[in-house]
């Protein structure tokens, strides 16, 4: 087996960054050197708790230093996702896991960012779950240590500029587009992982709930039924299906096997003014626009492999 691949993880932690999270932290491919917290679906300080949250659920060795990033976009805000994951990010489920024991760092999330660049250069890769604002003020403190790393892999967007925020933009570039604007033409390896293909990746309930049932009995199986239960029923009351798209899952599982998704380099720009389009992601395989470099857009995915990977990770036992 190759080393595992030295990771930081920037969430906003979520229900489907909890699962992210809990495949990441598994994983024997993965070395989470840190994570990072961004405002987006709560507030900076309750994404931050529940990070923590989860860590204690998890109970690693070592446990990754968890770090606390921008509170505001880069935009004008815009309304957070508590309708989905509800006021604490976990679909309630935080008050049933208090965080006993581990506490943020001090230091800001886009300092750590540039140091671990810096640190591990082409060998680090960044996994974004949540809006890009940590990672666009990482670009700013430093660009040409964000640029010599391996990998920028970004849970966002949609290569058929779908939404899922609204009809045109997906919820993290539509928090803050200019974040992500300047983070998909900044030069840095992106591979952006959006809707056209998170949301083929449908985890049935039933499924889950197998897994989960052949589990040991203990805090992550407890936390995993917790959590899941409020995701599926959301994605239920809102598309009728009961299954669950594993968006920041999928990012996650594309730093693990980049062979699960294939990837098309697409020039790709981002809508920052207000309005109806704000945040609409456009791909263009033809573009000739010299200005911007390229980016690998994920066109297709192996969903059934996917699934399999995240079963057996996060929920093996
Ligand atoms: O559009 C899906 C993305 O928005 C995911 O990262 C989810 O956690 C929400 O932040
Ligand atoms: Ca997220």
């Amino acid at each position: 087996m190759s080393k595992p691949k030295p990771v930081v993880i920037d969430t906003d932690p979520g229900l489907d960054d909890a699962l992210a999270l809990i495949l990441a932290m598994r994983s024997p491919d993965l070395d989470v050197r840190a994570i990072t917290v961004v405002a987006g679906n709560v507030p900076l300080a309750t994404g931050a708790s529940n990070a923590l949250r989860i860590l204690e659920v998890l109970d690693p060795r070592p446990v990754p230093p968890v770090f606390e990033g921008c509170e505001k976009p880069m935009s004008p805000p815009v309304s957070r996702a508590e309708h989905v994951h509800g006021i604490d990010g976990l679909g309630g489920a935080s008050s049933s896991f208090p965080v006993r024991r581990l506490k943020a760092e001090r230091r800001h999330a886009a300092d750590q960012m540039v140091d671990l660049a810096r640190r591990y250069g082409k060998d680090l890769t960044i996994v974004a779950l949540g809006p890009l604002t940590n990672v666009a003020t990482a670009l700013q403190r430093d660009k040409d240590a964000m640029a010599g790393i391996r990998e920028l892999v970004v849970m966002g967007g949609s290569a058929d500029s779908r939404g899922n925020a609204t009809a045109a933009a997906e919820f993290n570039f539509y928090s803050d587009p200019s974040a992500a604007r300047t983070v998909v033409r900044s030069g840095l390896p992106v591979t952006l992982v959006g809707l056209n293909v998170t949301e083929k990746t449908l985890l049935p309930q039933c499924r889950f709930n197998r897994f989960l049932d052949a589990m040991q009995r203990g805090p992550l199986r407890s936390f995993l039924a917790a959590v899941s239960c409020p995701y599926f029923d959301f994605c239920r009351k809102e598309q009728g299906i009961d299954a669950c798209a594993m968006h920041d899952p999928l990012a996650i599982a594309a730093a693990i096997d980049p062979a699960l998704i294939r990837t098309d380099l697409m020039q790709c720009d981002i809508v920052v003014s207000q309005g109806l389009t704000r945040g609409m992601m456009l791909a263009d395989r033809e573009s000739t626009d010299a200005e911007a470099s390229p980016v690998r857009v994920a066109t297709e995915v192996n969903s059934d492999k996917f699934i399999e990977l995240f079963l057996g990770t996060a929920c093996g036992s």
